[in-house]
């Protein structure tokens, strides 16, 4: 596991768009996983930034993301494929039909996803975020690791969490359809992104603490290529 601390929550999401830019020039078909959540915005500016710059090209760049909420229509603001549209799909060339976003609520639904996962050849660079518990993707704090694609009924933790993008708490859908940490194992490399002080925790449980289901983002400790990048804040339990 490589760990890198930068002075600023830009320069962290950054680091992680070149990433994202490194792998698309060295492999112009990459099958890239893609997270929503405040943290990558930067690694999207980034990579548009690149693209404009006529650096790197999406034309064969095939994208799936980790979770969508179920229930809210594809066209709703509020939704992933909203999110990604606006910061990244729409102001790159990628081809709508290379882009994938889990859907649906049933384990048939998983399963298509995880087969078309597989059809492109795997992910080669998965981009992640982490949630205050330690989740990843919408893989919440449980007894047990979940393999594939998978319907999860989002933890309160979680809820409150996401309510800034919502009217009120209780517009904030209760379960999402996720990627299952089966799926971001499998992926070639990971890139893990936190910042701030109230990601510390989960940072420091997921590079230090136990390898536990409690703690979802522990498992990455085994995973043969990972990259935790934060700001210094998101690193200050890290000293010792
Ligand atoms: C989003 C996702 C979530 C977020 C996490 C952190 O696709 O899978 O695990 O990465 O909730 O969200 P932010 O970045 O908003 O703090």
């Amino acid at each position: 596991m490589e760990f890198h601390v930068y002075e600023t929550a830009k320069a962290a999401c950054e680091a992680a768009g070149m990433l994202l830019g490194a792998q698309i020039t060295r492999k112009g078909d990459s099958v890239l996983g893609l997270a929503t959540g405040s943290t990558p915005i930067p690694a999207y500016e980034t990579l548009v930034k690149w693209y404009n710059r006529g650096v790197i090209d999406f034309d064969r760049i095939v994208t799936f993301n980790l979770d969508e909420y179920v229930g809210i229509d594809h066209k709703n603001p509020l939704s992933y494929h909203a999110f990604m549209d606006e910061h990244l799909f729409s102001k790159v060339n990628v081809r709508p039909e290379n882009v994938h976003l889990p859907s649906g609520h049933s384990a048939a639904a998983g399963a298509a996803y995880d087969a078309a996962i597989r059809a492109a050849g795997g992910i080669d660079i998965q981009l992640l975020g982490i949630g205050r518990n330690g989740h990843i993707g919408f893989n919440e704090p449980d007894d047990k690791f979940t393999y594939g694609t998978h319907v999860v009924t989002l933890t309160e933790n979680t809820i409150q969490a996401n309510a800034r993008f919502f009217r009120s708490p209780d517009e904030v859908p209760r379960q999402a359809i996720s990627m299952g940490i089966g799926n971001i194992m499998a992926a070639k490399c990971v890139v893990l992104v936190a910042t701030g002080r109230d990601k510390a925790e989960a940072v420091y449980n997921t590079i230090r603490g136990p390898i536990t289901p409690r703690v979802p983002a522990s498992i990455l400790q085994l995973h043969p290529c990972c990259v935790i990048l934060t700001d210094t804040e998101a690193a200050s339990l890290m000293k010792d």
